[in-house]
């Protein structure tokens, strides 16, 4: 029978029965070891495994899931005792970290949302499941759709970036593409959208550090992504670490059964995150791991990753009255169902040939490509120094030039270095091997002696400076946040002595988050944004600077001009005493909210990116000025590309609600469109925003749409755009 992962929000009879039937048949501990994940074996091999005695637990059903396990054989041999040693056969679900792709990795995900380009992402999270699903995962702990504001947070690099209303987008395309009802394999996939929620909160960027945020900016700003992705199907989510207004994410019941399950009505599986259960006690909410057990499963938690609460306590807390039986039951079925509806009973073990003809394909390696291409951007280019010419005569320098492991960003569990192409590697498709010199002038981070004389002795020989910088791979992610932005090591001091050359500077720009960069952005004639990305890296750099591609990856989080202006994002709210402009800083201005020695604004805006041809906007359409709550705010404008190449522009629309009873940003992503015109091509780009996703959490704490009047924009990036303005009465 075919599992439609897709509708998995929808319960069917047939599968219901079958659970209540199997957990008629469960014992207390059978239950609660449907609720134990476990993992991973270092150093992910059968040996430590043994060592464990894992297969004594597997056969007395004491573990329901493993936790990135990812050779098939180890699968296919846990899969055997679960379904033909146990007692009831239950199969085990493998759960594993594909975050930008497993074996042919991609972009990170903050770069790839810079594609703006949602029916790409669904085929490369498509892609990430077909090898996943190819090697024995069940579950992939992504999409991850933490709102993020705060670059010097590391784990800015895993998500869609600041604004919710992309991140929803995002979101949805990234479940569909995991949950595909038709792998390859003919097995199933489910996403886990995580980390719920407000992680991205995070107080002064500090990775696992306390948040404190409103309701209305938890679902206003942080709970969109989740809810999209749950509309999308997502049958699974993972509790973040951080707290919610002092209670836990994994013990917090607002989130984990007042929203999720009483007010979205939602069936999925909760899983925690790597020890959340535990982390309790240091949180000073449980004075022991049976008090973490008890909070955690009270409040909706499902399933424990890693840490022994449940598996220790949870029979000893229903023995004692103090779980009723119904809790852990509840729990038990949403397992239950969601093996049912991956089809594990039917199909439980893996094809242990299947990864060789599926790892890496060709194809997949080309959309790695494309996926790179499209999320590479542009932030300068002076001049129109780009595209080069093949003629150029380029000095090549930088710790990034020749890079393989950096490629692989922040999250990537396969990383085998023949699989990328460096910087160098790229150019050799456009250059022969004499047009050019490599020095790479300094280390990444360390400060150890370089070769800044060496660098600067081949620029002087040189047309252009093509500078390679940026952060290593490790800079980002889990447990990796910075307090200074800037270029790490000495490469601010490289790029100052290739600066002093005179020599052109194209500078690739390589990291896990917005950098703050001004002195480089200024030093620089062109400026690119690559990211780390992935295996096809250097391939798509390489192409973007000879013009082979035409860059249109646009930012999804505000490159600030300074660490002070942490939090800067575009959708702030406007405050009593506003800054006459975004450039304004004191001491010309008193009592506005402003610096005295930066202006707000960012030195790189969310939306913003520029490409090798020109678009124009013109004449901003508003079908219908005078909107109802069941209408729908049709807005169009025309978009020309009035250069000489042709090009892809994402055109973006948002909104201000300008009074409210609450207030509202300034602006909000309301639309987006990415089109692809030919030089001279003009076209009418139409959007249709529902009045009924106008609206914002009121004072009630309930979702309201308020009459008024709105302004909207139509535009190429967060400040610019046509505006017009309707209302809604
Ligand atoms: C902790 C991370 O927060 C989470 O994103 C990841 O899925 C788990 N570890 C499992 O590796």
């Amino acid at each position: 029978m075919e599992h439609n992962i897709g509708t998995y929000n929808d319960l069917d009879p047939d599968t219901e029965a079958r659970v209540e039937s199997l957990l008629a048949q469960m014992t207390l501990p059978e239950k609660i070891g449907q609720l134990v994940q476990i993992g991973p074996f270092a150093p992910f091999d059968f040996e430590d495994y043994q060592a464990k005695n894992m297969d004594e637990l597997i056969r007395s059903g004491r573990v329901s899931s493993f936790l990135n396990i990812t050779i098939p054989h180890l699968i296919n041999h846990c899969q055997r005792i679960a379904v033909e040693e146990s007692r009831l056969g239950i199969p085990i679900i493998v759960g594993s970290d594909v975050i930008h792709g497993y074996r042919t990795i991609f972009p990170i995900p903050l770069a790839e949302a810079c594609t703006w380009n949602p029916a790409l992402l669904e085929r490369a999270s498509r892609v990430a499941a077909e090898e996943a699903s190819a090697v024995g995962v069940d579950w992939i702990f992504a999409p991850m759709v933490d709102v993020a504001r705060d670059p010097r947070w590391g784990r800015i690099a895993e998500g869609a970036g600041e604004d919710p209303f992309l991140g929803m987008a995002m979101a949805r395309a990234r479940v569909r593409g995991f949950q595909a009802a038709d792998l390859s394999s003919g097995r199933r996939i489910v996403a886990c959208p995580k980390h719920y929620v407000g992680y991205g909160a995070a107080e002064g960027g500090r990775d696992y550090n306390t948040t404190d945020f409103s309701e209305r900016t938890l679902r206003d700003v942080y709970l969109p992504p989740f809810k999209a992705a749950f509309d999308a199907g997502a049958g699974t989510v993972m509790s973040a670490f951080n707290e919610i207004s002092g209670v836990p994410a994994t013990a917090n019941p607002l989130i984990l059964t007042t929203i999720l399950r009483d007010e979205w009505d939602w069936p999925g599986v909760v899983l925690s995150d790597y020890e959340s259960v535990r982390h309790l006690i240091p949180h000073g909410m449980a004075a022991n791991l049976k008090e973490a057990a008890r909070l955690s499963i009270l409040a909706g938690l499902d399933m424990e990753m890693v840490s022994s609460a449940y598996p220790d306590h949870l029979a000893e807390l229903v023995a004692a009255g103090d779980v009723p039986l119904a809790a852990v039951d509840e729990a038990t079925r949403r397992v239950l169902r969601l093996k049912f509806r991956l089809g594990l009973f039917e199909n439980p073990y893996t094809d242990e040939s299947l990864a060789d003809a599926l790892i890496l394909r060709p194809d997949f390696r080309a959309l790695a490509l494309e996926v790179a291409q499209e999320s590479m951007v542009l932030l300068k280019n002076e001049g129109n120094i780009l595209p080069l010419s093949p003629q150029t005569r380029l000095a090549v320098i930088g710790p990034l030039a020749d890079n393989r492991l950096d490629m692989f960003g922040c999250w990537s569990l396969q990383t085998h270095p023949e699989d990328v192409e460096t910087v160098l590697e790229g150019l050799a498709a456009y250059l022969p091997a004499d047009a050019w010199t490599h020095v790479p002038g300094c280390p990444i981070r360390d400060t150890a002696p370089t070769d800044i004389a060496a660098a600067v002795a081949a620029a002087e020989e040189a047309d252009v400076v093509l500078l390679v910088v940026g952060e290593s791979a490790d800079m980002s992610g889990e447990a990796h946040s910075r307090t200074h932005l800037g270029l790490p090591g000495r490469q601010q001091e490289l790029a100052d002595a290739l600066a002093a050359t005179g020599k052109p500077i194209v500078c690739v720009i390589m990291s896990g988050r917005p950098l703050v960069i001004p002195r480089l952005a200024g030093q620089a004639q062109a400026l690119l944004a690559a990211w780390h990305a992935g295996i096809r890296a250097g391939r798509a750099v390489a192409d973007i600077l000879f013009g082979a591609a035409n860059p249109s990856g646009k930012l999804t989080a505000s490159w600030p001009r300074a660490e002070g202006q942490i939090p800067v994002y575009y959708a702030h709210k406007n405050t009593g005493q506003p800054a006459a402009d975004a450039d304004m800083k004191a001491f010309a201005a008193v009592f506005k909210s402003v610096y005295l020695d930066e202006p707000n604004s960012p030195l790189f805006p969310f939306g913003f990116g520029l490409s090798y041809t020109q678009f124009d906007y013109a004449d901003l359409r508003i079908a219908q000025p005078t909107l109802k709550l069941g209408d729908t705010l049709v807005v169009s404008a025309t978009v020309t590309n009035s250069g000489d190449r042709a090009g892809a522009e994402i055109v973006q629309l948002y909104v201000r609600d300008r009074v409210g009873s609450v207030t509202r940003p300034v602006k909000e992503l309301k639309g987006f469109q990415k089109i692809h015109l030919q030089p001279g091509e003009q076209r009418i780009v139409r959007f249709e925003v529902r009045v009924a996703d106008l609206g914002f959490t009121g004072r009630d704490m309930r979702y309201t749409v308020e009459p008024g009047d709105f302004h909207v924009w139509v535009g190429p990036d967060s400040t610019r755009g046509l505006a017009g303005a309707f209302s809604v009465s």
